[in-house]
């Protein structure tokens, strides 16, 4: 793969979670407009990644992919022109399949011809899919790709999204910048929509799914990391507290923070959760450890999460997990990872100190909210 991209979790947006295959290149534009004035582009979501359902259902004479022409009549050179002068990244989609899980045709048996296209319009990422691959084993095909890529020659962010079947944290590092390790996301707390699951139940699967004793966080790092899907925060089946839960989750998993929303209609609260300084620096810290539960006490409601940030600070979320707003303590040296350590404590969302770590913190919590802080090291 491409090395020294992706050093930190790529940021960006994604056509899918709201859109589905009702894209165009208005809507793209409109985005990207939408996301310099809210000041989303600055606070780094720079790749604009078209999912599935671009091009047409069959390849030309040529076997060429043939972007829609009535979805985007100014054709993708020149959607990725607008984007890359606006400061944006040009992110595509396509599958390892014969076809794309929305029936258009997929790379198998096109992989160096398809990556000769993306290059040809100025293609920065890739995601891809895992529809329609039969008998096909997951490594051959994302190696595969990687080397079409490379041999088109342009820096391309590789996004490896088999959901996880294939347990690529084991083998991907070297092959993707990014893998899925689950199944869809829906805009939903801990919901069930056939296999699309809520945000906290992949939370769970997060911890447990390929190694039931660590979970997943020692596969990820600077240049490879675990993608628990794309972003729901925003959307209409998430009250504002847990699109906030779910962002500092997102942001305290190290997770590819891919917004999946409709910018152009975002309130502004929304707009202030997802480009706080503060939570996304959490994301983006150097160090790029991907943070794990440390502590769960469901006769308390409550459930903690630390990551370690460089130079000794920590992240802690926690979450009142019940469904009323309630008192929420946390007993910091219960948190096996501080080593009992003396921090002072910023709690982030309201900006306020939350003192010291030698004193329990209580405060009062939405159902689903989180207090989200960062900790230093006491002088
Ligand atoms: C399945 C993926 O997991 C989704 O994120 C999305 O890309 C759809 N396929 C598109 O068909």
């Amino acid at each position: 793969k491409f090395p020294g991209l992706a050093q930190t979790p790529p940021m960006g947006w994604n056509t899918w979670n709201t859109f589905a295959g009702n894209i165009n290149e208005t809507l793209i534009k409109e985005t990207a407009e939408t996301m310099i004035k809210s000041g989303m582009r600055d606070a780094g979501y720079i790749y604009i990644v078209l999912d599935d359902c671009w091009h047409l259902k069959e390849r030309d004479a040529n076997g060429n992919l043939v972007p829609d022409p009535a979805k985007f009549p100014s054709g993708l050179k020149a959607l990725g022109d607008f984007l890359h002068e606006r400061g944006f990244k040009f992110g595509i989609y396509n599958c390892a399949g014969s076809k794309t899980c929305g029936g258009h045709p997929g790379s198998m048996g096109h992989e160096y011809q398809d990556a000769r296209s993306y290059a040809s319009w100025g293609v920065d990422y890739l995601k891809y899919d895992w529809c329609s691959t039969g008998t096909r084993d997951a490594r051959e095909a994302y190696t595969t790709m990687r080397d079409a890529l490379h041999a088109a020659g342009r820096p391309v962010v590789f996004s490896m999204c088999e959901w996880g079947t294939a347990k690529p944290w084991e083998w991907a590092k070297d092959v993707g910048h990014l893998w899925r390790t689950t199944g869809d996301i829906f805009d939903s707390y801990d919901g069930v929509k056939g296999w699309e699951i809520g945000w906290k139940r992949i939370l769970d699967l997060q911890h447990t799914r390929g190694d039931e004793q660590t979970g997943l966080q020692k596969y990820a790092g600077p240049g490879h990391w675990n993608d628990p899907d794309m972003m729901e925060v925003g959307n209409e089946g998430l009250t504002f507290a847990e699109s906030r839960a779910h962002f500092s989750f997102w942001c305290v998993l190290a997770a590819p923070l891919m917004a999946g929303n409709d910018v152009r209609h975002m309130t502004p609260e929304i707009t202030a959760v997802m480009t706080d300084k503060e939570a996304l620096a959490i994301n983006q810290d150097a160090l790029g450890k991907q943070g794990s539960r440390a502590l769960a006490e469901p006769s308390k409601h409550i459930e903690i999460w630390t990551k370690e940030l460089s130079n000794g600070e920590w992240a802690v979320c926690a979450l009142n997990t019940s469904d009323t707003r309630r008192a929420i303590t946390v007993e910091w040296h219960r948190l096996w990872h501080l080593q009992n350590k003396p921090f002072t404590v910023r709690e982030i969302w309201s900006k306020k100190s939350a003192g010291e770590t030698s004193t329990n913190f209580t405060a009062e919590v939405d159902s689903h909210d989180v207090l989200f802080f960062r900790l230093t090291p006491k002088k």
